[in-house]
């Protein structure tokens, strides 16, 4: 018999939680949101009747209660809970932020309940579109020991790939995912730029280097970073290199800090991978320095 769950903030992933638990047989015994309406179009989707914009409403009886707010409120949101004591003795309540620790639930252990962040690493920006992604993308948990086996197991039922991380750790494991995520788009928002100032528009730009990127995106996939990387910095091409340093000086003077920074790190890589003579190195980083 799977446990009961209780949603509170019905938006993107909370409703896409209680579509896709509901989906596989776990009873949703309601779900709640700040605007009735909100919980009420969740319940219809989800297929259940109980939904109320009072939390303590819904949370009392069940298992598993997912607070899936607005990041900035769910530690009130749970202290509310709490102090009504609207949580189960030995349930388990979890959020799904990457940027908060487990601990902004520790309100939540007072009523007996143990604790949890389970942050799905993917980006959703509708219930539709989340529903087709949740499945292969990976959950990261960390916790209450107890409520460890829970999480793993709700994670393997919807398809997705689990890890634990310890609490300590959390600020490094977010700031790895705005790089992988913000930052790739603020890559490539720079790629356009640079286009631009030879005249060609960011809709050019991006229909030429999405398939550049994608092909990029799919040999780290088959090749991993180090095989992946393919360029003038790996080949040790000095004279390329000099040129592109040289037209970004003269012409993206603004841009030169995160270039130089880019190029440095992408030296480093191209040593580990080896092949590169020292003396060529070296070159490189000093047509890196400021
Ligand atoms: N979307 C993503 O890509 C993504 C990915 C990973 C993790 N997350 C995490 O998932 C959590 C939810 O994100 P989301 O994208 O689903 O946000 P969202 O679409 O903005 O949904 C949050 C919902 O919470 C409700 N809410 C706001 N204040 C509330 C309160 N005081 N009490 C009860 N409900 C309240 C709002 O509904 P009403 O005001 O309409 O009632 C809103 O629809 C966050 O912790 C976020 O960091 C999101």
């Amino acid at each position: 018999m799977k446990r009961s769950l209780a949603i509170v903030g019905c938006g993107t992933i909370g409703t896409t939680l209680g579509k896709l638990f509901a989906g596989i047989g776990y009873p949703i015994v309601g779900v709640a949101s700040r605007r009735l309406e909100s919980a009420r179009s969740a319940a219809e989707l989800i297929g259940i009747s109980n939904y109320s914009d009072v939390a303590v409403q819904i949370t009392a009886k069940a298992d598993i209660v997912f607070i899936t707010t607005p990041d900035v409120v769910i530690q009130s949101v749970c202290n509310e809970i709490a102090k009504q004591n609207g949580f189960k003795k030995d349930s388990f309540v979890f959020h799904c932020s990457g940027a908060f620790p487990s601990e902004i639930l520790a309100s939540a252990r007072q009523c007996g309940a143990h604790i949890g962040s389970l942050h799905p690493l993917q980006s959703f920006a509708s219930v539709e579109q989340a529903l087709q992604m949740v499945a292969g993308c990976t959950c990261t948990f960390e916790g209450d020991t107890k409520a460890l086996p829970i999480a793993r197991k709700m994670v393997k039922d919807i398809g997705a790939n689990f890890i634990q991380i310890r609490v300590k750790d959390k600020p490094l494991y977010h700031a790895a995912a705005v790089v992988a995520s913000n930052y790739l788009v603020t890559l490539v928002n720079l790629a356009t730029e640079l286009n631009q100032l030879i005249g060609i528009s960011t809709e050019a730009s991006l229909k030429a280097f999405l398939p550049l990127i994608k092909g990029t995106l799919n040999n780290v996939k088959c090749l991993g970073t180090h095989r992946a990387l393919t360029g003038p910095i790996v080949r040790g091409d000095i004279d390329t290199i000099t040129s592109h340093i040289e037209a970004i000086k003269i012409d993206a003077p603004h841009l030169w800090p995160l270039y130089r920074a880019l190029g440095n790190s992408t030296i480093s890589l191209a040593e580990t991978r080896g092949g590169l003579e020292e003396k060529i190195v070296q070159e490189m980083r000093s047509l890196f320095e400021l």
